[in-house]
């Protein structure tokens, strides 16, 4: 059988199959719970799950609550730092993060005190991710933030894309522990500027609001290495994306990354809102929502769903 009559085959057993696959998952919702510590996230359904496939002519499959509108909270890590790579280069991003997962909770600030030189472990943790923000080029968070979205629209192909203000200001008002590791950040010299103008656009990136769909062409340009295959252009260079994918891979699900690599074994960052951006390189991009979280803060429905396309389509990169 010809590459394409088989692909062909998989997007037909794939869009025949993946509404049982999404009731199936839906269920696990149960056993997880909404995030709660930014109020404003509380406010989303527990019981939904949505899911977005797309090829790279730009086909999708959809299916469940696809159409369901979140935040991407620490899924924006991926994109920040790709574009803290650009406007820095690898020096300068690796001299205030590091390269390691932390096996700690995303918000930890444990090893920023026991671990010389005080620098985060990785970006993809809330405390590297403030220090990326950081870096984003821009002479004022407005410009910064200005920066971040013109960027995220590029990427996601839609000019919509825009901050969610209420989940924002959730965010800024009960962002006590994030205060804590930018101050911590402060005083060992990570951030040049002022902890509130760093927080600002750290804010921002996190509510960013999407939908699945969103998320699936975001990560179509993941999967294709930096070339966006429907526009036909390079959005981000090789090497960026190389380092963004690696980083979803030993990072990008917290201190169950090595569950996910297991069980999954594709690339992917979830967020708090229950979002998570996936590939299958080369071929797919996609986007998943499930707002009820499991202990370590990922999508209990969202993680199931994944495992399932992963057995049934043999996607583990493994
Ligand atoms: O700073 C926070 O805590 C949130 N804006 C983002 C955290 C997050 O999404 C962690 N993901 N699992």
């Amino acid at each position: 059988m010809s590459d394409d009559k088989q692909q062909e085959n998989t997007w037909n057993y794939l869009n025949e199959n993946l509404t049982q696959w999404v009731m199936e998952s839906k269920s696990h919702s149960m056993e997880g719970n909404v995030a709660s510590y930014i109020p404003e996230l509380a406010n989303a359904p527990k019981d939904i799950l949505g899911i977005c496939i797309m090829d790279s002519q730009g086909q999708t499959a959809l299916s469940g609550d696809h159409d369901f509108r979140f935040t991407l909270q620490s899924i924006s890590k991926v994109f920040t730092l790709i574009l803290a790579l650009m406007d820095r280069g690898e020096e300068v991003v690796f001299s205030k993060v590091g390269m390691e997962p932390t096996g700690d909770d995303f918000n930890s600030m444990l090893k920023l005190e026991l671990v010389e030189p005080g620098i985060p472990f990785n970006p993809l943790i809330n405390a590297g991710a403030i220090a990326i923000s950081s870096l984003i080029a821009g002479n004022s968070p407005a410009e910064q933030t200005d920066r971040m979205l013109h960027f995220f629209r590029d990427i996601a192909d839609n000019s919509t894309l825009d901050i969610n203000l209420d989940v924002h200001q959730s965010e800024s008002d009960t962002a006590h522990r994030n205060r804590s590791l930018a101050y911590f950040l402060k005083d060992n010299g990570v951030l040049d500027q002022q902890v509130d103008d760093v927080l600002e656009v750290y804010f921002s990136h996190c509510s960013v609001e999407a939908t699945c769909t969103d998320l699936a062409r975001m990560a179509l340009v993941l999967a294709h290495n930096g070339v966006d295959p429907i526009r036909k252009k390079q959005i981000i260079p090789r090497r960026f994306v190389q380092i963004a994918k690696t980083f979803m891979f030993t990072c990008g699900m917290y201190n169950a990354s090595g569950e996910f690599a297991m069980n999954v074994g594709l690339p992917a960052k979830s967020g708090v809102s229950g979002g998570i951006l996936s590939m299958v390189p080369g071929r797919y991009g996609i986007g998943v929502v499930g707002p009820a979280l499991n202990r370590k803060g990922n999508s209990t429905a969202g993680v199931h769903l994944l495992g399932t396309l992963s057995q049934k389509f043999d996607w583990s990169l493994f």
